[in-house]
């Protein structure tokens, strides 16, 4: 090994653990019993909340995956919690932590999400976020990445900040992204109060490489843990108060909280982690979108690793064989999505 190798080596080795030891400091949260705050999405059966209310497991097996919902919709909100995933073979499993207003907006709803993808046994889970307004679902902003750590051996924390100027998706404290609002999104910028959802099923169509590794239902069930899950902003009665919810105090506390904005000092790891863990985004795929959406911010560096199709081609030899070209597949809530 040369010597500017060397260094270089011992250099990310020294990034990463800076990384690692900013990552560890943790967000200031107020917490939410799972019997106060929310209720069953669907199969109460596979839904087992702790006596104390502080976590709750969703479990899938053969007969359905599961979910709750947040009672309350949030007019701009902070909506987290510690996850851990289910270990061993996955393939096929998907585990969402999103925010939605789909049950009282068919057709124009807005949605946040971080959702997690399986994967067949000794290779590491993935993860993409998205972004979509006013039923923009044939517009998808995705962005996928490999975390830092193994999701399956601790909790960790997963957070989504929704304000009227920016949305950050966190990964414990580290802000992994951030999109602010700009006028040309229109309505594909969410503006609707929307619920916390959090669900675990089988997408074993679309999941994993594509669908060719399916859940297999040798390792049920497949459990995701919930901790500590928090909900900050203006809560709104779903029936009776959209859209016109009275939400200045709770809007002022949540746009000047600590977590709110991406300072000088978080977005180094910001940064870094995209540099580093991400292996696809729209707004570098231009055979998807020849002209990037308004709200791309485009990192020069990033532009040339991610070689003009959004992704990057030997991403890691360890944990990918080569990269497939763009391929768009189909599935109901998961229309005109990459297959990476
Ligand atoms: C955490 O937040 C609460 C209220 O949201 C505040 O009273 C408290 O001082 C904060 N703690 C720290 C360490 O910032
Ligand atoms: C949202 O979508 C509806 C139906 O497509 C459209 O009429 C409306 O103008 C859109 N609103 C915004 C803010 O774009
Ligand atoms: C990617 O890996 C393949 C096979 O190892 C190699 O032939 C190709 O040159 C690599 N491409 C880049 C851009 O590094």
């Amino acid at each position: 090994m040369g010597v500017l190798r060397r260094l270089r080596c011992s250099l990310s080795f020294l990034l990463s653990l800076a990384f690692i030891s900013i990552a560890r400091a943790a967000l200031n949260v107020t917490t939410i019993p799972f019997q106060e705050g929310y209720s069953p999405l669907f199969s109460d059966f596979n839904i087992h909340p702790s006596p104390d209310g502080k976590s709750v497991n969703l479990n899938l097996n053969r007969y359905s995956g599961s979910g709750f919902v947040s009672s309350n919709l949030y007019n701009h909100g902070f909506y987290s919690a510690d996850i851990k995933l289910p270990a061993d073979y996955t393939a096929g499993v998907v585990v969402a932590f999103y925010t939605s207003n789909q049950d009282v907006f068919e057709k124009t709803h807005d949605e946040l999400d971080i959702e997690f993808l399986g994967n067949v046994r000794g290779k590491e889970w993935r993860f993409q976020t998205n972004l979509y307004g006013n039923g923009s679902t044939n517009r998808g902003r995705e962005e996928r990445y490999f975390l830092w750590f193994d999701p399956t051996q601790d909790y960790h924390r997963y957070s989504i900040l929704w304000t009227h100027q920016n949305v950050i998706f966190y990964v414990d404290d580290v802000p992994i992204r951030e999109v602010v609002r700009s006028d040309d999104m229109g309505g594909d910028y969410p503006s609707k109060p929307m619920a916390l959802y959090a669900t675990i099923w089988d997408a074993s169509n679309w999941a994993t490489s594509g669908g060719k590794y399916k859940v297999n239902y040798k390792y049920e069930p497949f459990v995701a843990g919930f901790r500590d899950l928090s909900l900050q902003g203006c809560a709104v009665d779903p029936i009776e108060q959209i859209p016109n919810a009275e939400c200045s105090e709770q809007t002022f506390e949540l746009e000047n909280a600590d977590y709110a904005v991406v300072t000088p000092a978080r977005r180094l790891p910001m940064n870094k982690f995209r540099q580093t863990y991400m292996y696809y985004s729209y707004c570098y795929d231009t055979v998807r979108y020849p002209i990037p959406p308004s709200e791309c911010v485009v990192d020069p560096v990033l532009k040339k690793r991610f070689n003009n199709v959004g992704r990057v081609p030997n991403f890691s030899t360890r944990r990918r064989r080569q990269a497939k070209k763009s391929r768009v597949s189909s599935s109901n809530r998961f229309q005109n999505q990459v297959d990476v």
